[in-house]
């Protein structure tokens, strides 16, 4: 009787060991091996994101790919001012609802881009030389498509690409020489006041090496709006990187400007030739910096680049993934 008992403990103990260890492995396998690159980026709070362009789509191995992997979206050109609002007062949100509407589907949160950008701008706009009317043409854009898309957009990008290149100042466009320096903070002002719970950003190429005169200017720009109380929520470095990668402190550049309250994120990412090493340390400088929130690159397949002669994305052609897909996996990791 009390052998069978103790047996009977013995046998007791062993399945609760077996129970436990069953736990720990499915607790270790949560936590750190996902499958995709949107669930493991969850892990750690954070997103992964693509640039989508609504006419693809209909094509089954793009979508696929989209829906599987990517848990965020930037409409690549179907939310800028020559869709949007091609003439005068007439706006167009078609192929970007269509989008709106697959990423509601497939539970993908969504990135506006963009509102007040001298490219990709109608001739409409860029021909306005008198600043009352550009005033006023400028918020009224930023309100009827924010208003349109209220609710359903996770950040903005108000201002893109505003500053020059090789320097700390603004760059030439109809908006700076009309209306001066004051029209960034006039675009952000009006954006909180049409939708209050959307985060704004400012978002920008080449200001991630932080020794950059460029990062420098967009940085005191930050501050400033911080000090001053403009509202800013967040600052995306596009990251178009060529075959060197990211710069060496690139984590620094993303850490110092979080460090002035703002949210990071790495916008538009795609490096020229796709080394698994530049991938890892760019997502790396990401997940090191608390206030990096998420990651999107700027396409799916190498064929659907902007810079598709550079084949700098994570899937080839035929949507297989490439070397730099695991090794992002694996960075996402922690
Ligand atoms: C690019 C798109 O990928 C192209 O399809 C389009 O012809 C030009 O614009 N910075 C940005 C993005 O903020 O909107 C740009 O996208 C790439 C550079």
């Amino acid at each position: 009787m009390n052998i069978r008992i103790g047996t009977r403990r013995r046998v007791t103990l062993a399945a609760g060991l077996f129970t436990a260890a069953v736990l720990t492995v499915a607790a270790t396998q949560s936590s750190s091996a996902a499958s995709t690159l949107g669930a493991q980026a969850a892990q750690s709070g954070r997103y992964f994101g693509t640039a989508v362009a609504n006419y693809k789509l209909s094509d089954g191995t793009y979508s696929g790919i989209l829906d599987r992997e990517f848990n965020m979206i930037t409409p690549e050109n179907e939310m800028k001012w020559d869709t949007t609002e091609p003439s005068r007062g007439s706006f167009n949100f078609g192929p970007a609802d269509s989008i709106v509407s697959h990423a509601q589907a497939h539970g993908q949160r969504m990135r506006g881009h963009t509102l007040v950008w001298h490219s990709q701008l109608p001739s409409w706009v860029s021909s306005i030389s008198d600043a009352n009317t550009l005033r006023s043409v400028m918020n009224n854009h930023i309100t009827q498509e924010m208003s349109h898309y209220k609710g359903k957009i996770y950040a903005w990008d108000v201002v893109n690409e505003a500053f020059a290149d090789g320097s700390s100042n603004h760059r030439s466009s109809v908006f700076q020489n009309v209306l001066g320096n004051g029209f960034i903070e006039e675009a952000f002002k009006t954006a909180r006041s049409v939708d209050s719970s959307a985060k704004l950003c400012y978002n920008d190429y080449n200001i991630e090496d932080w020794n950059a005169a460029k990062t420098q200017g967009v940085y005191n720009m930050v501050k400033d709006f911080k000090s001053r109380g403009v509202p800013i929520d967040c600052v995306g470095f596009q990251s178009h990187f060529g075959t060197g990668g990211p710069p060496s402190n690139f984590q620094t550049t993303l850490s110092n400007f979080a460090a002035l309250g703002v949210d990071v994120q790495i916008t538009e990412l795609d490096i020229a030739q796709a080394s698994s090493t530049n991938y890892s340390n760019t997502v790396r400088a990401c997940m090191n910096v608390s206030r990096c929130t998420g990651i999107t690159v700027w396409g799916i397949r190498d064929s659907d680049s902007w810079r598709s002669g550079d084949s700098p994305l994570l899937f080839d052609n035929n949507g297989n993934k490439k070397a730099a897909y695991s090794a992002v996996l694996s960075a996402l990791g922690g």
